[in-house]
């Protein structure tokens, strides 16, 4: 949800710029842009809608040359994607540059007295204000001290920001300021870089700085960094982090596009994830933060998240529920933040989320504690915001995923879960050390039976060819399954831009199976499992009425073999519970051979964003 960079130092900044540019795209790619203090002392920018490979094309005949520099790429909230309102914004006098990432939520009032000031603002975005603030503190109580002119704006903003400031009048240095959205820092000899998250700093250094909310960072061009907190006082040791990514993890390494890369990485990610899981006393998981007592003294579970990671809590609640045997709710952020959740004393709340900075996720967990609870979180991005605010926090270890459509981390995050409930159920008397063993063996079995399917991707592009000429697509599945097809239908539409509806097939009778007409594409996920039989019903139900139907089924089903048009085959997986994890990645390889038989962009789908910030 919008990616910002900086840099000041000895060398160019343009190369750092568009190169973190490009590898934050994933947070926006509505529109970019760039700042750069050039030797003659003025700030000369270049700005587009579109892509970072338009910037990048714009910028070759720009000169922009200078050592110090910001730059943006943009997923709209206030005003459309054009020209105009890319980043940088600048102030009245061209001196004063900004990227924003965030909402300024009271900026009509702050346009409107800014106008009534003199002040000519010429986009239509929230974020000009923040520049034209600047400019006011720069002239008047803040004058020639920039991070006292940020800190003086920011006071009167509302909402949330991560910040990069540059002025024309302040060469070779950068001020950058933090409130809900997040910002990083690397100091290196060549200079001191920022961004949006740790993703162009992997190759950079090891070593971050991370800014908490209401801090200011100021960055010299030797590299140094010194942080305020919002008094203006320097905060002595500020957060830091280690960053353990393989900078090439965030590289296409001879793949199509990200998503078929991360797809082909979930074996890794879920081996990476069990390693040294199983020890004596059942899983380890010391990341919990919580004695065996405090662990078996749940009494209830609260599961949030958005999107893809909704999906997960969906898996992990049938887990946690039949495994240590906790009555658990599973909520979406975005509602549950409008709703008064039934806690009690020992009530533990698990917040699962990719990047770690889903802002109605966020919101949700900070509730959820102000109540009284414990949360725990599940995220891939290390030293995110979620990580930061948790009392407790299990990495998935699914390494940067890049591309918008999760799949690598939804794999990681449902084996995360799985040991969780694991943990769960031993704490809780409902599983002893053999029982858990069990359990985990059957998880190592996951690797090698997604590297199957993975092998058999050709029976997903044959089988992309129903969805040709198709407008809409419905997928079924039961049980746990039903959220395989849930995961499946918003994979589909995610990145192919087709209309796919999820149900539980036993509901189909009550209002789907209106849709149905000869050629209508049907997805149904059919494993063999106690309620095999049931689906197979439904299934007899769609072929009935001319629908196509393409099946998700294990090797050897012949029952479904003589009914569908296509299946997807999945070896046997050992235990039930875990077949969604095995078999929605034949759904995520469907995905994407529809896309791209439709000509997509399947990495960056039109309107949506990898991590959303905005509630
Ligand atoms: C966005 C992404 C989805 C993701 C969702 C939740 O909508 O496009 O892929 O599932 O956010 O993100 P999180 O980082 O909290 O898992």
């Amino acid at each position: 949800m919008c990616g910002i960079v900086g840099y000041t130092g000895k060398n160019q900044a343009i190369t750092y710029l568009l190169e973190g540019l490009q590898t934050l795209e994933y947070r926006g790619y509505d529109s970019a842009g760039v700042a750069v203090l050039s030797p003659d002392g003025g700030l000369h920018g270049v700005k587009c809608a579109g892509r970072v490979s338009t910037l990048v094309e714009r910028c070759k005949t720009a000169n922009l040359v200078g050592t110090t520099g910001i730059a943006h790429t943009r997923w709209a909230t206030h005003g459309a994607p054009t020209d105009r309102n890319a980043h940088p914004h600048m102030d009245c006098s061209g001196r004063i540059a900004i990227v924003h990432n965030g909402i300024i939520e009271n900026f009509r009032e702050l346009r409107s007295y800014l106008s009534r000031n003199g002040h000519e603002l010429v986009s239509d975005t929230d974020s000009e204000v923040i520049a034209h603030l600047i400019e006011d503190a720069w002239k008047g109580p803040a004058a020639g001290d920039l991070v006292a002119a940020v800190r003086n704006a920011c006071q009167r903003l509302e909402g949330s920001w991560a910040l990069a400031v540059t002025c024309a009048d302040v060469p070779g240095k950068l001020v950058c300021a933090r409130k809900g959205s997040p910002l990083v820092i690397a100091s290196t000899e060549d200079g001191a870089y920022a961004a949006s998250d740790v993703t162009p700093l992997a190759a950079i250094s090891s070593h971050v700085i991370q800014l908490d909310d209401d801090q200011f960072a100021l960055l010299v061009e030797d590299g140094s960094v010194t942080v305020f907190d919002r008094e203006g006082m320097e905060v002595a040791n500020p957060s830091t982090i280690d960053i353990d990514w393989d900078a090439s993890a965030a590289t296409l390494g001879g793949y199509a596009d990200f998503m078929a890369k991360e797809i082909s990485e979930q074996p890794e990610a879920i081996e990476r994830l069990l390693k040294d899981r199983l020890g004596k006393h059942g899983i380890e998981m010391d990341e919990l933060s919580m004695t065996s007592e405090e662990l078996a003294a749940i009494d209830r579970i609260y599961l949030v998240a958005c999107g893809t990671s909704y999906h997960v809590c969906l898996i992990a609640r049938d887990m946690i529920e039949s495994w240590a045997k906790i009555p658990t709710l599973c909520e979406y952020a975005s509602e549950l933040n409008y709703k008064e959740p039934l806690v009690t004393d020992n009530t533990l709340c698990v917040i699962v989320t990719q990047s770690g900075e889903t802002a109605d996720t966020l919101t949700a967990a900070r509730r959820m504690r102000a109540l009284g609870c414990k949360v725990f979180a599940v995220t891939n991005v290390l030293g995110s915001t979620a990580a930061r605010e948790s009392d407790g926090t299990l990495y998935v270890q699914a390494g940067p995923e890049v591309c918008v459509a999760s799949t690598k981390a939804y794999t990681a995050q449902m084996v995360a879960c799985a040991l969780l409930a694991l943990r769960l159920a031993f704490a809780k008397g409902e599983m002893d050390r053999n029982e858990v063993g069990r359990h985990f063996h059957n998880l190592e079995a996951l690797p090698d039976l997604i590297r199957e399917v993975i092998a058999r991707r050709w029976q997903d592009k044959h089988a992309a060819q129903v969805f040709r000429n198709a407008r809409s697509a419905l997928f079924l599945g039961r049980g746990v399954n039903s959220t395989t097809a849930y995961e499946g239908a918003l994979k589909l539409k995610e990145i192919s831009y087709l209309h796919a509806e999820a149900y539980p097939a036993g509901e189909m009778k009550h209002g789907p199976i209106a849709l149905l007409e000869p050629g209508f594409p049907v997805v149904t996920v059919v494993p063999a499992d106690h309620i095999h039989d049931k689906t197979v019903s439904n299934i007899q139900e769609v072929i009935a009425r001319g629908a196509t139907c393409v099946a998700v089924a294990t090797d050897g089903d012949r029952d479904v073999a003589a009914l569908c048009h296509d299946v997807l085959w999945i070896p046997p997986v050992p235990e039930e519970r875990l077949i969604p994890i095995v078999a929605i990645v034949h759904l995520q390889m469907l995905a994407r051979y529809v896309a791209r038989a439709r000509g997509r962009d399947v990495d960056k789908p039109r309107n949506l964003a990898k991590s959303v910030t905005v509630e």
